[in-house]
């Protein structure tokens, strides 16, 4: 276990050397509005047990959390309708990329998780229940405002407005769950839903406060049981990657989500919430820079759930 006082000048150090090297990877462009960020910046924010809050570069800096909302979509949903999510989801790791159609087909429109797009957008069916886009997205901005305690977190809606425009992928992927019975609102309201939820954005040191609850720090937000608090990790750890599961498993040793934004949101159960954030992608679509902050983090604490 490593003196937790030397954790401070170990994340500058981190910060300092991942800028020095400058390998950022690209950003995602396939959301117009996200083509335009500068993929060389790097932020890095830790709460522990001990409620405090350490961080190293542009921890102030708010980016588009993208898919890390598929984690607070699915707790609101795990809470209000339980285990009957998982007739219409699995809970296995796809292998394939986070947009891919083909094992719809193969599969009769169940998707395999819920963090790849197609268990998402089902997801996110189950979280507008019949309701206004509207209602659906207040409660999921009210669950990640409650699990951070800060108001000041809010949707940017030039990016969703900018992926909504473009997003012909996951078009395909909804009306193709409604061929399959799989979707109960129309498609277009899903699809609109999603694109809103993915663009919340917020900074390191509001998300990792608000993992607090998925790493079930003592002093978090009760915001559901411990039992769905342990499902969820476990599913970041086996599917928060997509095709890059495996990887960042390997690397980290710790349970993670991704988003295309170049956030990463890591739970060590009882010990730690981290969020991370470099825009650039590697060939999986997840965080160059900010995988490779996992790791070392992971090393230099001994932090594994292993
Ligand atoms: O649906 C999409 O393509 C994006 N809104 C989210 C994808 C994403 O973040 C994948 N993560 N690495």
């Amino acid at each position: 276990m490593t003196d937790p006082d030397r954790l401070p000048a170990f994340l500058d150090t981190l910060d300092a050397e991942l800028r020095a090297r400058g390998e950022w990877g690209r950003v995602a462009d396939y959301i117009p509005e996200l083509a335009g960020v500068d993929p060389a910046q790097f932020a890095i924010s830790v709460v522990r047990a001990d409620g405090s809050v350490t961080g190293a570069g542009q921890c102030d800096t708010r980016f588009s959390i993208q898919s890390i909302s598929k984690i607070f979509a699915l707790a609101c949903v795990l809470n209000r309708i339980g285990d009957s999510l998982w007739s219409r989801v699995g809970r296995e790791p796809s292998g394939d990329r986070f947009d891919s159609i083909l094992l719809l087909e193969q599969e009769q429109g169940r998707p395999r998780n819920p963090f790849i797009n197609a268990g998402a957008l089902v997801t996110t069916d189950e979280l507008l229940a019949g309701r206004p886009p509207r209602e659906a997205l207040s409660e999921i901005i009210g669950f990640v405002r409650a699990a951070a305690e800060e108001d000041d977190i809010h949707i940017d809606k030039a990016v969703a407005a900018s992926e909504a425009a473009t997003g012909y992928r996951n078009a395909a992927l909804v009306n193709y769950l409604k061929s399959f019975d799989n979707l109960r609102n129309a498609p277009e309201r899903v699809l609109g839903t999603y694109v809103h939820q993915c663009a919340i954005e917020m900074t390191t040191r509001q998300l990792a406060l608000a993992g607090r609850c998925i790493a079930g720090l003592p002093g978090a937000p009760m915001l559901m049981t411990e039992a769905k608090r342990r499902r969820i990790a476990a599913l970041m750890m086996t599917c928060g990657h997509y095709d890059g599961s495996g990887d960042f498993a390997f690397r980290t040793g710790l349970p993670g989500k991704s988003g295309v934004g170049g956030g990463i949101l890591i739970a060590v159960p009882g010990r730690a919430s981290v969020a991370i954030w470099s825009p650039g992608l590697n060939a999986w679509g997840n965080s160059q820079a900010g995988t490779e902050a996992a790791e070392r983090l992971a090393r230099f604490t001994g932090w594994s759930v292993f």
